[in-house]
């Protein structure tokens, strides 16, 4: 049987769980359920990380033992997980006693492989990320504190002999397998940025403080505990067995993918894979690194005071809402802010109006017509033909984009196709064929469109369980999602069908419900004064509508960049072709209407704003991957460029 190993990163027990975890969390099982609805044989991982100075902290500040800290916390992911309805193999935590066993052996094996070494570290840590900096690594604040890099907090000089891990000595092979396999680490941005890292060379890592107590005592010398991280990284592995249980283990490993938030990419793609050789053990398939969920763009932690609790909207809206949302709306991959007005959007127009109404529809026309037994279908017209090549293409297309974790892709191509489906239905008119007795091609319609929503509902059942099981109840299938219900067709002849309330209810929005949303929006935003006045004008909920939102402005990626060079498309008069360098985005090739403002040479060098997110177009056949802005008043066009020197790709906002 075809396998599928899937882990989410082990959460830190100092906080309750929030959207932001939850959402690694989500995505996890909707790949998990994604590849048991193919046939797969899945071992879906998560868990808690609870060793390390952060943990024994907050105990402190508790005024607890960490150990009793970590099993309350625990205890609350693992009830988060079962309200949002996750479907993990198993709980992970690394205060188990196997876990711990494993971690002092694998890095027993480290030692005998001469990769450890004994030295005192010298430098900068990072509490709540639990990360050793480097000094030219670290930002400032105005009043000239060292802060981290990556939660900007302040960071703790340490003085310490610990024990370093000869992870310079990775540096070649990791860059040869990062060369080998350019699909280790997603998305692309990601694995540059970790190239970067391998191109300006690895420094030694130390693996264990004295300072500490709150951690698994180094196998040679108890006085140290193992670095939080190495212990952490080790659950990929102990919790499959390694190394009392190698039949088992060695079914699942390697990992087919580690999810995580992209704050802890070098920690599992260079920092892991190094140990992992180091022990010789293979490496995992593939890290895919996602963006943040953000409010008013910053992070959402508990840190920082603006974390959401997923279960207020689940119990507003449902899990199955949530979580298409959280996918569709939010690309898999960039940061996206979570926003209940967008979610609405999306619950009302993609759910209600697009998929649920069409379900609705078509029952009710074969409650009606047909005695609620679906008729079957039969001869096929042109009409019909077009529709199942479309399905063809849209599940192959689904299917491939799901196997590459491009999820928010996935489901715009498998929406697409409700559209369409919804089209066929207006233009098939089966309301005529039923005025007019016809009920042969009547029969075929109705039938074509149920069997159609029965294999979208299998395809999306990894996003929204609830709702597919439901339409499967509803069209008399008692059996789980399986990939044999996307082949073939009159599966569902003969099936009598319950019509049912409608599977997704609309959300009118109450003016009152829309002022509680400018208001949940006007917390902690910067422009005080229009988020006023558009309260002031809530009366009139039209004229709200017209206006966008400060969420809406933020799905632009505005970017600085800067041009590599310039030439002239061939027999056009009015494009350029430009490449251009987006810092951490890398180079792209934009074609831009400015040919007759600006000659090439006059660009190359320059400063300019980008949209960085846009779809890729083609014009005159040359693909551009974005849109250069400029400013134009009759026929006088300026190019928006930056004053000051700043590294390509900074953001605009
Ligand atoms: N304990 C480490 C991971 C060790 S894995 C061997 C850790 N824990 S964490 O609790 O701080 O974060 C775990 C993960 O939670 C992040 O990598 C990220 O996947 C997820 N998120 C936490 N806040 C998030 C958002 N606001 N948005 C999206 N994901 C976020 O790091």
């Amino acid at each position: 049987m075809k396998k599928f190993y899937i882990t989410t990163p082990i959460y830190y027990v100092n906080a309750e769980p929030h959207i932001g975890s939850s959402y690694t969390t989500i995505i996890g099982d909707i790949l998990a359920r994604y590849k048991r609805m193919m046939g797969y044989d899945v071992f879906y991982l998560t868990g808690t990380d609870e060793h390390g100075q952060k943990i024994a902290q907050a105990a402190k500040e508790r005024g607890v033992e960490p150990q009793q800290l970590c099993d309350e916390l625990a205890q609350k992911f693992k009830e988060l997980w079962k309200e949002l309805e996750i479907t993990n193999d198993y709980f992970i935590r690394t205060t188990d006693e196997h876990h711990m066993k494993t971690v002092q052996f694998f890095v027993s094996k480290m030692m005998e492989n001469g990769d450890i070494y004994k030295g005192t570290y010298e430098g900068w840590y990072c509490v709540p990320c639990e990360t050793y900096w480097n000094e030219d690594e670290l930002e400032h604040s105005e009043d000239g504190k060292h802060l981290c890099p990556s939660c900007k907090r302040e960071v703790q000089l340490i003085r310490e002999e610990n024990y370093f891990f000869k992870l310079s000595k990775y540096n070649e092979p990791l860059l040869k397998h990062f060369k080998e396999n350019p699909d280790f680490v997603e998305p692309d941005f990601r694995r540059n940025e970790m190239l970067k890292i391998l191109e300006s060379g690895l420094k030694d890592l130390s693996i264990t403080r004295t300072t500490l107590k709150w951690g698994i005592p180094m196998p040679n010398d108890p006085e140290h505990v193992i670095y939080v991280w190495v212990d952490a990284l080790i659950n990929y592995v102990s919790a499959i067995g390694y190394p009392d249980n190698m039949e088992t283990f060695n079914k699942w490993w390697p990992a087919d993918v580690h999810l995580i938030g992209k704050e802890i990419n070098r920690f599992h793609s260079l920092i892991w894979p190094a140990m992992l050789m180091s022990v010789g053990l293979p490496l995992p398939k593939k890290i895919f690194a996602h963006g943040w969920l953000t409010v008013n763009g910053q992070k959402i932690s508990k840190s920082l005071g603006n974390a959401i609790d997923p279960r207020e909207y689940v119990k507003k809206y449902g899990n199955d809402v949530v979580r298409y949302y959280l996918v569709r709306d939010i690309v898999f991959g960039k940061d996206g802010d979570f926003s209940e007005e967008n979610l609405v959007k999306r619950l009302n127009s993609d759910l209600a109006n697009d998929y649920g109404n069409l379900l609705h529809r078509t029952l009710a026309m074969i409650v009606k017509h047909f005695d609620g037994q679906i008729p079957g279908i039969g001869e096929l017209e042109e009409l019909d033909k077009k529709l199942l090549e479309n399905y063809e293409k849209t599940k192959q297309t689904y299917i491939e984009l799901m196997d590459r974790y491009r999820i928010t892709e996935a489901l715009e191509v498998l929406w697409q196709f409700i559209g369409d489906l919804n089209k066929y239905f207006d233009e098939a008119k089966p309301w005529i064929l039923a005025k007019e007795g016809n009920k042969g091609r009547l029969g075929t319609v109705l039938s074509l469109v149920t069997e159609s929503i029965f294999k979208v509902a299998t395809l999306v059942s990894c996003v929204m369980p609830n709702s597919s099981r439901e339409i499967y109840s509803r069209l008399s299938i008692s059996e789980a999602f399986s990939e044999k219900f996307l082949e073939g067709w009159n599966i569902l002849k003969g099936n009598k069908v319950v019509h049912g309330e409608p599977l997704f209810k609309k959300i009118e929005k109450t003016e009152k419900e829309v002022q509680k949303l400018q208001k949940s929006n006007k917390q902690g935003d910067k422009p005080m004064e229009k988020q006023e006045n558009v309260v002031s004008q809530a009366e009139n909920v039209v004229s709200l509508e017209e206006l966008i939102d400060i969420d809406y402005f933020k799905k632009v990626d505005l970017r600085v960049a800067k041009i590599i060079s310039a030439e002239k498309v061939e027999k056009s008069e009015k494009l350029l072709k430009l490449q251009i360098d987006l810092g951490e985005l890398g180079t792209r090739q934009i074609v831009a209407g400015i040919a007759q403002f600006y000659k090439p040479e006059e660009l190359v060098g320059r400063l300019i704003v980008v949209v960085a997110n846009l779809k890729p177009a083609k014009l005159m056949g040359i693909e551009s991957k974005g849109m250069l802005l400029a400013a134009k008043k009759n026929d006088k066009l300026t190019l928006l460029t930056v004053a000051s020197e700043i590294e390509p790709g900074a953001k605009i906002s």
